[in-house]
């Protein structure tokens, strides 16, 4: 192959995050008391599936069912493999080769993935103190697209809703609001998508709703947005089985609530062990914690996960230096993960 054969702006993308090691994994921020309980009967119930056709092309019974959740129209909604799915639509919609995008920095790394990988030009703009948006400095630097998950991944916090509301009332162009980890959070901007003429909200049945692995996410906007988001989206990306999964979790809210609480009864006591150990926690709205390490981030990650546990580095990240982030697990989880970092912490 020659090298000038590949799309420029590409050519320095690395693999993505792909660990290799055997271990109790707190490194993705999944939902920690395992999968979303309706799955055995839905795989059951699949096993009738005339799997033979193919899926609705724009997963039809899952957006009705997300319409009667948020109180929205079905076609308020484009539901995508992933919530990754749906970001890589709106670029692929709305962006022009070279355009530019702004987002947040330090922020959820795939944002600037899928600008590039669809010709843009990702542009960041630093967090300010406590993490916080700063959205002069988004604005300012006059993108075409703005983007932010909130809570924001990897720092945990949320953003302060009003700078964010700000922030999309004042660019003239698409704003993104990532709400990978709404359900853990206490505002969403998912009610107010036909409010806006340049406001889209993704989701993810990833996380809270623990089906990550069937990969099932969404994103709403008003009805014009949303209509062209359709149109771009790859037809028939969502399987059918994954589609069942996901409506049929709609209908389980109580998992979820189990789990948001499972997250808050937890997340002060974690910090708290955290500290005791020696590290600094910083606060958190969401699933998982990123906490500051007296030792080199990346041999800390090593030296836990050769005791079984994998927790996920962001040392290397400028402003995250020997910062480490971790799940949230359930008590039992947090009890072991603490008490393989106090013996990793006490051999090294
Ligand atoms: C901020 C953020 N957005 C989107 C995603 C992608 O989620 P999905 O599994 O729905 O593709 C993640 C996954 O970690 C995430 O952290």
């Amino acid at each position: 192959m020659n090298d000038e054969w590949v799309r420029s702006t590409v050519r320095d993308i690395p693999l993505y995050y792909n660990p290799k090691v055997k271990a109790v994994r707190m490194d993705t921020s999944v939902n920690v008391l395992g999968p979303n309980t309706v799955v055995r009967d839905v795989l059951t119930r699949a096993m009738d599936l005339d799997l033979n056709q193919y899926p609705s092309p724009y997963s039809d019974g899952l957006r009705e069912a997300l319409a009667g959740k948020y109180g929205l129209e079905a076609d308020n909604f484009v539901v995508g493999n992933g919530s990754d799915e749906a970001l890589d639509t709106i670029f692929k919609s709305f962006m022009e080769p070279g355009e530019v995008v702004a987002a947040p920095y330090p922020s959820y790394v795939l944002h600037g993935f899928f600008v590039k990988v669809n010709g843009g030009r990702f542009v960041t703009a630093d967090l300010g103190p406590g993490f916080q948006l700063d959205a002069d400095a988004l604005l300012k630097v006059g993108a075409k697209i703005i983007i932010l998950c909130t809570p924001n991944n990897p720092t945990a916090n949320t953003f302060d809703h009003s700078e964010v509301e700000r922030l999309v009332s004042e660019q003239d162009g698409p704003v993104i609001v990532d709400e990978a980890y709404g359900e853990f959070a206490d505002a969403s901007f998912m009610s107010r998508v036909e409010e806006f003429d340049n406001l889209i909200v993704t989701r993810t049945f990833s996380k809270a709703y623990g089906l990550a692995g069937f990969r099932v996410g969404y994103m709403a906007s008003n009805l014009k947005m949303a209509n062209v988001l359709q149109r771009v989206k790859i037809p028939y990306s969502l399987d059918r089985v994954s589609e069942m999964a996901a409506t049929a979790a709609l209908t389980n809210p109580e998992y979820v609530e189990r789990a948001v609480a499972a997250v808050r009864s937890e997340r002060e006591r974690l910090s708290d062990g955290l500290r005791s150990l020696g590290f600094s926690p910083y606060p958190s709205q969401s699933n998982f914690i990123l906490f500051r390490s007296p030792r080199p981030s990346a041999e800390l990650v090593e030296r836990l996960a050769a005791k079984g546990v994998l927790i996920r580095d962001f040392g290397r990240l400028r402003m995250l230096e020997d910062c480490v982030r971790t799940t949230i697990g359930t008590p039992e989880l947090n009890d072991m993960l603490l008490s393989r970092l106090r013996e990793v912490m006490e051999e090294w």
